[in-house]
């Protein structure tokens, strides 16, 4: 099972304001549907609330510590989606769809990163957790419609349970 993290950042990280992304760039949403499609993509309650409906086509499962949703499985804990994953052996790939909190979470245990980077600075109030570039490689870097897509790879073996 491998574990990727999806995310757009602005010139020093910022990931979004207000409760939204704060930039206009529908390339990098079409990227977005495209890469999440049939997967599983786990996102944090903040971030899931708004797009709960708008996900179709993808198991999405919401991290929270306070809310149940008849629709969707709610998970408390990693162990509680690395559970949820075990016992769903048809998906191969877990997607983090953010937000903030969920990537700070989720970056120990993430083997890829798929970051898109939005030219400008945001005033963003959220941001990606800072990663370290010895333990990465870039694999890949592509000049796409309003934004960098960059693949990064986990050089050093990943924390396992
Ligand atoms: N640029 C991008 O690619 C991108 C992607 C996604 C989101 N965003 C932006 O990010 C912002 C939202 O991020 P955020 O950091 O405020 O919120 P978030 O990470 O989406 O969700 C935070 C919530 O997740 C749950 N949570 C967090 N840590 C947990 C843990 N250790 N165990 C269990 N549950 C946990 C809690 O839910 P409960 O309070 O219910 O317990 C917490 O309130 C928005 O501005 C959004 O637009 C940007």
């Amino acid at each position: 099972m491998e574990i990727t993290m999806i995310a757009a950042l602005d010139e020093v990280g910022g990931l979004g304001k207000a409760g939204r992304m704060p930039w206009h760039c529908p390339a990098d949403l079409r990227q977005f549907q495209a890469y999440t499609m049939e997967k599983l993509l786990l996102m944090g309650r903040k971030t899931a609330e708004p797009l709960r409906r708008r996900l179709s086509g993808r198991q999405l499962i919401i991290q929270s510590r306070t809310v149940k949703d008849p629709d969707f499985p709610v998970v408390r804990t990693v162990n509680e989606a690395l559970a949820w994953m075990v016992e769903h052996p048809e998906y191969d790939e877990l997607v983090i769809g953010g937000g903030g909190e969920i990537y700070a979470l989720w970056l120990p245990y993430a083997a890829h990163l798929r970051i898109s980077r939005i030219a400008g600075r945001f005033d963003c109030d959220t941001f990606f957790p800072k990663w370290d570039p010895q333990e990465w490689i870039c694999r890949k870097q592509s000049e796409e419609d309003g934004f960098l897509l960059e693949e990064w790879d986990r050089t050093k073996r990943i924390i396992t349970r």
